[in-house]
């Protein structure tokens, strides 16, 4: 993955509004046509609302037009490479099944991975496809 992706990501954490953890997260997104798109976390004083960098940046790539997206990079102070939350995983899977993810913490750990290894067997949009055709089939 090229390192511009990973500088976006620094450089989103940057941005991060997260004055009840202190824990910056920083993210970008790649789409087809070569834009970027970035995110950090933003938090909520009722904590549960808090925003992940991850969707943030997914959100604003997709309210901008752009959906196919290839690659994201997440950024956190973690001791190793940051893995994101479980609902930043599901967002992934929703809007870039295929996509790389590339994790890095500050000293420099890395970790590559492809979203099906992140959230394996996962439950996306063709599941609900495949409802919709069978409804009124049955009661169950
Ligand atoms: N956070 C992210 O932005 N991404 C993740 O994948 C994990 C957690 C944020 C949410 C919250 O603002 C802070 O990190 C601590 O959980």
């Amino acid at each position: 993955m090229p390192e511009d992706l990973l500088d976006a990501a620094f450089a989103a954490r940057k941005c991060s509004h997260s004055p009840y953890s202190n824990f910056r997260v920083g993210a970008a997104v790649r789409t087809t046509d070569g834009r970027i798109f970035t995110g950090s976390n933003v938090e909520s004083s009722s904590y549960g609302l808090t925003i992940c960098a991850e969707r943030l940046a997914i959100c604003i790539a997709i309210h901008e037009g752009h959906k196919d997206i290839t690659e994201i990079a997440v950024v956190a102070d973690t001791s190793g490479a940051p893995g994101p939350c479980g609902a930043c995983r599901q967002f992934m899977y929703d809007f870039a099944p295929t996509a790389t993810v590339l994790m890095a913490n500050l000293n420099g750990d890395r970790r590559t991975v492809n979203v099906g290894e992140l959230i394996p067997w996962g439950f996306g949009p063709s599941d609900l496809l495949s409802f919709e055709s069978r409804r009124g089939d049955s009661n169950e």
